[in-house]
């Protein structure tokens, strides 16, 4: 059981989830349109992975007998004015995310919750990594330089990660018990 508060505290970091998963498909939708196949494939997983976010807050929400809600969604842009601006506006958007989940960490603490503090846990590793991430594209940016002959070179470098967590991800699917 958790309290009202914290409920909508959660519903509320659900909102955040969905919009990044949104704006992220947005995203994707524009690089497929600017032909930035490795910025496309880049944001339609990082869409993917904020739907996941969203929905084990949405199952752990359901599990201490609260009500999970399906939010209002918020349109994302459609345009971006360049591929650096792009990725700092996720970058930002993620700064957001970990802003809000350090708030509900709070709130845990201010309420004893902790089973939510314990659930919490994952995503603060999450937006740990996320950030580094993000600040780590934005130094490859910063290095290559953004002018028009830059795009190609920074989309090598967004498809370097791809396949870098493609690999991270087999590893991890062959470990699995039973595979
Ligand atoms: Fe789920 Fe990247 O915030």
């Amino acid at each position: 059981m958790i309290s009202t508060k914290m409920e909508a505290a959660l519903n509320k970091q659900i909102e955040l989830e969905c919009y990044a998963s949104f704006l992220y498909l947005a995203m994707a939708s524009w690089c497929d349109k600017e032909g930035f196949e490795g910025g496309a494939k880049f944001m339609h997983r990082q869409s993917e992975e904020e739907r996941d976010h969203m929905l084990r807050i949405f199952h752990y929400i359901s599990e201490v007998d609260g009500h999970a809600l399906v939010p209002a969604v918020k349109k994302p842009p459609k345009e971006f004015k360049s591929a650096k601006a792009l990725y700092q506006q996720v970058y930002e958007h993620e700064q957001k995310v970990t802003k809000s989940i350090n708030d509900v960490v709070a709130l845990c603490y201010k309420e004893n919750d902790y089973s939510t503090l314990n659930f919490l846990q994952w995503y603060v590793e999450e937006q740990r990594e996320e950030e580094a991430l993000m600040r780590s594209i934005m130094d490859r940016i910063k290095l290559i330089g953004d002018g028009p002959q830059s795009l190609f070179f920074i989309d090598q470098e967004i498809d370097k990660i791809n396949m870098a967590e493609e690999a991270a991800a087999a590893v991890a699917a062959a470990a699995e018990p039973g595979a």
